[in-house]
């Protein structure tokens, strides 16, 4: 494995709270995924913000009767918190509304534009007849020309996943007011995607160790390429950095080309925070490619933009698409190694909608139960490869029987024997088969477990770590040292000895997913010191800015390792308190209850 990983994860609009479908498709699993690189002794940058340019946060803006602006910071700050509960380990979340942010995408923009593949032409776009006003893509429905979905929007199909220009919408309407829209020539710049098809399809080709869907998913849409129109009709956004256009207030870089542009703007902006504005170049410019691997993460509905859009992009960045072309000024720069998606959660046998109510937002889950119960849910029991439900019966059966019954108890019962009837961690005498087996065993998840994390893989490997803590529940259960108490005190001494060694193991085995009890548990094991890192919000200054928050953190000083630490004989264990919340069933009925309140008002 290389040494340098990106982890890139998927920008949250700032139009709203993030519900739980959310972080279970980006947030969660890239956070996973850094925590075992990291532990696995790799120098990991997770970079990511809230993407707030486009129709998204103006539609908001209007619904709200806000600025676009005052909007983005609302929400802005409300992400920042709400994902930062979360332990997610972002190096820095910032947001595409900086100073920097406009920098790179303009830096970018002009050339692709110099390059041959931005290339301006008249077009059709769509007007309100009754206002006068340009109706953003979104807010324009009708039936998709490729699937025949009857409600295709106009930047996107949510059947087939095809984008789309409102034009293509075979009788289009506005969601609005339903009238039919007027389509006016404008005039916008395009991103000339056939003059990457034969790169994308050697790059695509070489990408053998994607999650099936995904890898078919992007090949189908490389086969037919069409230009994009990457400006819209807006006001809010990042302005065209060519003459004639850079002081036009009525038209505005796309959302999603500013977007996805953030992963390279954010790590620059990582650089230059972190004192060496030249770091961010391990990670995108390696001296030999195997140095560096990036790893982006999202749902379903983002894949054409990162394994066609970006990486389209940055080929034309590099001068290497068709036209061919000379690298920018910042050097040539990597196209994504894996573009990790995953599928949709639903809730309660519904789709998620903020507009229906069919939602829980993470702040309101946060507020009642824990980040690690949340987690530890997703990562079982999420969206990692088909579409997956969201019960409150599943999750009051996740955290009772597998986290507190499974997890907790065997953490409990083993501190609390060990502290009482001894005092510390006693010494191992003799082992015998039963005992090495057991070690043996523990040991042996470490490799196998990392595999399956490396791969993101992660539902199986937290299934496989619980089966590892099931071995030593069932081996406290067979020797049953309360029993060797009075009878054969040695014996005990090392059956616990045993056992906390075991549970040493898996609590580093489970650090990735449960971040916060692990540290819980390195200190009831005695530990001291950070075990696991955890995110801070820091409010940041940028010139010609107003300040903002970030998430960051100092997770090298973290100690956790993937690896079997011996622990030590003598270390002082006091009786420990439960380190997760079992949860009343009641808890069902009342979450079902608000759930129906809600969809009813
Ligand atoms: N804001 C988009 C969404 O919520 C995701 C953007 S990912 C990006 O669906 F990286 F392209 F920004
Ligand atoms: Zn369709």
């Amino acid at each position: 494995m290389p040494r340098h990983i990106l982890t890139a994860v998927a920008w949250p609009y700032a139009n709203g709270p993030r519900h739980i479908g959310h972080v279970s498709g980006f947030g969660v699993p890239s956070d996973v995924f850094s925590r075992y690189m990291r532990m696995a002794g790799h120098q990991v940058l997770m970079v990511s913000g809230t993407d707030e340019h486009g129709t998204p946060i103006q539609v908001q803006a209007d619904a709200e009767g806000v600025g676009t602006r005052e909007l983005a910071d609302r929400y802005n700050r409300v992400i920042v918190e709400d994902l930062a509960r979360l332990g997610l380990t972002y190096d820095l979340f910032t947001r595409t509304t900086t100073r920097n942010h406009y920098d790179v995408v303009q830096e970018m923009f002009r050339t692709l534009y110099d390059n041959g593949y931005v290339v301006a032409k008249t077009t059709m776009g769509a007007i309100s007849p009754s206002t006068g006003r340009t109706l953003p893509d979104r807010y324009i429905e009708g039936t998709c020309p490729i699937c025949g979905y009857g409600a295709a929007r106009g930047d996107q199909c949510d059947n087939c996943g095809n984008q789309l220009d409102p034009t293509d919408l075979i009788n289009p309407v506005s969601r609005i007011n339903g009238e039919t829209p007027d389509f006016v020539e404008t005039e916008h710049f395009f991103l000339d995607l056939p003059a990457f098809a034969e790169a994308l399809k050697e790059w695509l080709g070489q990408r053998t160790d994607w999650r099936p869907n995904v890898l078919k998913f992007s090949m189908n849409l490389v086969a037919d390429l069409q230009p994009r129109a990457i400006t819209r009709d807006l006001d809010w956004g990042v302005p065209i950095p060519l003459e004639g256009w850079r002081d036009r207030d009525d038209k505005r870089i796309y959302v999603w080309f500013d977007a996805v542009i953030g992963y390279l703007s954010a790590s620059i902006e990582w650089a230059r925070r972190s004192g060496d504005p030249e770091a961010w170049r391990k990670w995108w410019q390696p001296a030999d490619a195997d140095e560096a691997a990036s790893y982006y993460f999202m749902g379903k509905d983002n894949i054409v933009f990162h394994s066609v859009i970006w990486p389209s992009i940055l080929l034309g960045y590099d001068g290497k698409g068709g036209r061919g072309g000379n690298p920018g000024a910042l050097g040539e720069l990597g196209l994504p190694t894996e573009v990790v998606s995953s599928e949709f959660l639903t809730m309660e046998g519904r789709k998620f909608s903020s507009s229906r109510s069919v939602v829980i937002y993470v702040r309101d889950f946060l507020d009642r139960y824990d980040a690690d119960a949340l987690r530890y849910f997703i990562a079982v029991s999420g969206p990692e490869s088909q579409d997956t439900d969201f019960t409150w019966a599943e999750f009051l059966r996740r955290t009772n029987d597998e986290l507190v019954a499974g997890w907790g108890n065997l953490v409990n019962r083993t501190v609390s024997m060990a502290a009482k009837n001894v005092g510390s961690i006693p010494a191992a005498g003799a082992l015998t088969d039963a005992d090495r087996a057991l070690l043996d065993g523990v040991r042996a998840a470490f490799p196998a477990i990392g595999a399956l994390l490396e791969k993101s893989r992660q539902k199986a490997a937290v299934t496989e770590t619980m089966r590892v803590v099931a071995e030593v529940n069932k081996y406290i259960s067979d020797q049953e040292p309360w029993k060797l108490r009075t009878e054969d005190p040695d014996r005990m001494a090392t059956v616990l000895h045993v056992a906390l060694q075991a549970v040493r193991d898996c609590n580093t085995l489970l650090t990735p997913f449960l971040p916060h009890a692990a540290q819980a548990v390195h200190e009831q094991l005695g530990g001291e010191g950070t075990w696991s890192g955890l995110p801070e919000v820091r409010q940041v200054s940028e010139e010609g800015n107003s300040d903002y928050p970030v998430i960051t953190g100092d997770y090298a000083a973290a100690q956790a390792r993937w690896e079997s630490i011996p622990i030590v004989p003598g270390t002082p264990l006091s009786a420990p308190t439960p380190v997760f919340r079992k949860l009343d069933p009641s808890i069902v009925e009342e979450e079902l209850g608000r759930l129906e309140q809600k969809a009813g008002s």
